[in-house]
């Protein structure tokens, strides 16, 4: 079997990350080759951006630190899913346009420029499912967590970045899916979805 490339998207709090994990575990269990990932990434320019220890930079910068950061994973996921391996990645390239666009402490970095530095370091994923939550259900997750709240966690901030990741969808074809459902009911209809490129 050839593997596949497949991307979660959605704001903070959507689920991305368990429902990443689960579909991982599950395909394993089946005996279909799977790993999940995660961008930024952990190591490398990932861990720089994470750190914080890039520094005070533009919002510029940032982008093409998480573009730079992808370029080196999209090598390594390609040659995964090239030896059979279905990777599933939690945030890719639309998180970029749809995060760095929106403005953050007042400063929009343009949506096609962000997409146009994307496309010569990525390739196109073979399925995207974003993960679609009202912002205020999301943040309500995140602080139930009683996880640290990141700089990119405000509410006006992710209705604009949830905007977006819609207006990308249309654009790129993603498949959406209402994640303010039970996590079951969210991973069935992700695992269907799945099920119909694997
Ligand atoms: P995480 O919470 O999914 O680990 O991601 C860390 C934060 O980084 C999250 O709030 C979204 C943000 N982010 C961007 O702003 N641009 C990007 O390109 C990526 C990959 C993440």
């Amino acid at each position: 079997m050839s593997g596949a490339f497949i991307v979660f998207e959605g704001i903070d709090g959507s689920g991305k990350s368990t429902l990443c994990k689960r579909v991982a575990e599950t395909l394993g269990a089946r005996g279909i080759p799977a790993v999940a990932t995660a961008e930024p990434t952990h190591g490398g320019i990932g861990a720089i951006i994470r750190s914080g220890a890039a520094g005070p930079i533009s919002q510029e910068t940032e982008a093409l630190l998480f573009v730079a950061d992808r370029n080196d994973h999209t090598e390594r996921i390609m040659e995964s899913v090239s030896e059979g391996v279905v990777v599933l990645c939690d945030r890719y390239f639309a998180s970029t346009v749809a995060y760095q666009s929106s403005g953050l402490d007042g400063v929009a970095v343009d949506a096609e420029w962000l997409i146009t530095i994307n496309s010569r370091f990525i390739d196109r994923p073979d399925l995207v499912i974003l993960l679609d939550i009202d912002p205020e259900a999301g943040l309500g997750r995140v602080d139930s967590r009683g996880e640290e709240v990141s700089k990119f966690e405000d509410l006006e901030f992710l209705r604009r970045v949830r905007s977006s990741y819609l207006d990308l969808a249309e654009r790129f074809g993603f498949r959406v899916v209402d994640a303010s459902r039970t996590p079951d009911e969210v991973y069935e209809e992700v695992a269907s979805i799945i099920r119909g490129v694997l």
